[in-house]
């Protein structure tokens, strides 16, 4: 069978995404055919793109959609042909596709009041806001937290989330507009910064009684990290998860003890969804949370799967707001 699919040949700006006419194998054992209906578009597939994060080439690229199980391979059990499923990596790259074949295990079943679109912009971004208000820091009522890029994908999901929690959310941005998109959602005092060269602290210590935040959720990097230091309080946590600026500055443990030694922690997706189990768990805890209404999914933009380097451009340049799906 034959499909529609972006391959990557070499790292680079949007151009180097080619949609081309690929072979799709039958599914083998294990293994299930799944023809999409919705792909997420995630800042990291910019990152896989221009080599930010290494990948071998050539090579698909995306690692979230959602589709409906078209065949399985023989001998295969968990989901049969009809099934709505969703995925969020633990396969090749070939999100950006209108079929692949994929592996069952990796296969998270959709629930019916969730609709693909839906479901497409949630996961990926979801499972990332679970583990990070759940485990990488522990969100309490009564904490105050600070997320970078509030009102973006990742962002509008946690200001929403750690709101239900019963914490104070502090979010950066990067204009009014996202200021009160952010609001919105659920962030108290959106903060809004210079692109150029973002400050902050300050503010977080004036919101805090001087005490700084509880947590830093840190996804900009490189123009952040050294403000996200100076945000904390006594003890606190500084989670960095992501590069949209660039990687961040390394950090001297032997300075932590003169920012009030706070932990501080890389944390990635894939040491967190570590066994089918796992990411089970974090993914039910997420649509729990969209069925009682706590989280609310804004899908903000719409491109056909095939205008993909559109949605890279847009997405790079700061102009989109909340998740953005591409439809095969
Ligand atoms: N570690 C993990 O497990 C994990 C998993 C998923 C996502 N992430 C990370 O979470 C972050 C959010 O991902 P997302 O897909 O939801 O994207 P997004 O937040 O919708 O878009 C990125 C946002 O980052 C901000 N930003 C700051 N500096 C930027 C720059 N130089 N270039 C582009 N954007 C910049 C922009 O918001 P402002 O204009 O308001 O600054 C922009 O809208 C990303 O850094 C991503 O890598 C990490």
């Amino acid at each position: 069978m034959k499909t529609n699919a972006f391959r990557v040949y070499k790292h680079g700006g949007p151009a180097v995404l080619k949609w081309e006419t690929v072979d799709v194998p039958a599914p083998g054992k294990g293994e299930a055919l799944i023809k999409h209906t919705a792909v997420g578009l995630n800042l990291a597939d910019t990152y896989r793109r221009t080599g930010l994060y290494p990948i071998k080439l050539p090579s698909g690229i995306g690692n979230e959609a959602v589709g409906v199980v078209e065949a399985v391979g023989p001998g295969t059990r968990g989901v049969k042909v009809g099934d709505r499923v969703g995925y969020i990596g633990g396969m090749a790259l070939d999100g950006y596709s209108q079929r692949r074949v994929a592996p069952v295990g990796s296969l998270i079943p959709i629930p019916d009041y969730i609709n693909d679109r839906t479901a497409a912009a949630a996961l990926l971004k979801g499972i990332t806001a679970q583990y990070l208000l759940r485990d990488s820091y522990r969100v309490k009522k009564g904490d105050t937290i600070v997320v970078h890029a509030a009102a973006g994908g990742v962002g509008l999901i946690m200001c929403q989330w750690a709101n239900a929690i019963g914490a104070t959310v502090i979010g950066i941005v990067s204009s009014e507009e996202k200021a009160k998109i952010a609001k919105k959602n659920g962030c108290h005092h959106p903060i809004v910064v210079k692109r150029s060269k973002p400050k902050f602290a300050k503010k977080v210590r004036e919101l805090t009684n001087g005490e700084g935040a509880h947590c830093i959720y840190d996804s900009v990097g490189r123009d952040t990290w050294e403000e996200s230091l100076a945000s904390v309080r006594l003890r606190g946590s500084v989670i960095s998860f992501g590069s949209a600026s660039g990687k961040p500055p390394k950090t001297d443990i032997a300075d932590t003890g003169g920012l009030g030694s706070p932990y501080i922690a890389r944390c990635a997706l894939v040491n967190y969804t570590t066994s089918r189990s796992e990411t089970m768990a974090r993914a039910r805890d997420l649509f729990k949370a969209i069925k009682t209404g706590a989280v609310k999914i804004s899908v903000n933009q719409r491109y056909k799967l095939k205008d993909a380097a559109q949605a890279h451009k847009d997405i790079e340049a700061r102009k989109t707001t909340g998740s953005t799906v591409l439809l095969p």
